[in-house]
């Protein structure tokens, strides 16, 4: 279980703590070029590993990706197979990286869905990289916000009929506890690539107040001066959270 012990990173105070990333474009980078829709997904797996290593040197917090979304397992089996492989291969070769760059593991959805493989990867990732103190990755894989917040309220209800809860108690905050995302900060900035305007069933409860930035880029073509752009942006946002 992670816990909410403070991080050791540097962050500068223009430097969102909680950054979460709508990978999208991999398809149309493929098409472009006559290539694969898989190639697509594989050159946006390596610009996962460039975003992963400039948030670290960025002083990024919090990195949460959605990389598989309830919505994708509609998607060809082939596709599906092939996203899970490049997944799988991804944990398997990029753990020794991640120990050496003190980053934390961690994974939301209902991962219980995906291939057998896969879980072990994650879990043995979470495992070995749990007492990390840097940037925290968190991968959503199989994951929905509505699906979040119907798990979220079925959790809720079993506390109540158990008799821990008082149903008059609950409150955002109580409600937030029983997310997947119950350890870690809301995100204070969402990047979408490939110029879509939608929000695709992510994080809907924490993004409440985050600030958005949009580029047309797509995803295998994001990079650090990417992000650095988009941190800049956020710097410039007056953040009221409501208020005047
Ligand atoms: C959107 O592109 C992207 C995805 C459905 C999944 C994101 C997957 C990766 C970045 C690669 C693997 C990830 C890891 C963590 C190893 P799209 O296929 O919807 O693109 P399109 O809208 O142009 O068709």
């Amino acid at each position: 279980m992670p816990t909410r012990a403070a991080s050791t990173t540097n962050r500068p105070p223009a430097i969102p703590r909680h950054v979460a990333v709508i990978m999208d474009g991999n398809g149309r980078w493929a098409r472009e070029r006559g290539l694969p829709r898989t190639e697509g997904h594989r050159r946006g797996a390596e610009a996962v590993q460039r975003s992963v290593e400039a948030c670290v040197e960025l002083g990024v917090e919090f990195l949460t990706l959605y990389a598989f979304s309830s919505e994708n397992w509609k998607r060809p089996k082939s596709e599906i197979q092939a996203l899970m492989t490049l997944l799988d291969r991804f944990l398997r070769t990029k753990l020794d990286d991640m120990l050496k760059q003190n980053v934390r593991f961690q994974a939301i959805g209902r991962l219980t869905d995906l291939p057998g493989s896969c879980q072990e990867s994650l879990h043995r990732a979470i495992e070995r990289t749990a007492t990390n103190t840097g940037l925290t990755l968190i991968l959503a894989l199989s994951y929905g916000g509505r699906e979040e917040i119907v798990d979220g309220v079925k959790s809720l209800l079993r506390h109540v009929q158990e008799g821990h809860l008082d149903p008059a108690m609950i409150t955002p905050e109580v409600f937030s506890k029983h997310l997947y995302t119950r350890y870690w900060p809301d995100p204070d900035l969402l990047i979408r690539t490939s110029g879509e305007l939608r929000l695709s069933n992510f994080l809907l409860w924490q993004l409440s107040y985050a600030e958005f930035w949009v580029t047309a880029k797509l995803w295998p073509d994001f990079g650090k001066a990417d992000l650095e752009e988009a941190f800049a942006a956020f710097a410039r946002r007056e953040r009221r959270f409501g208020g005047i």
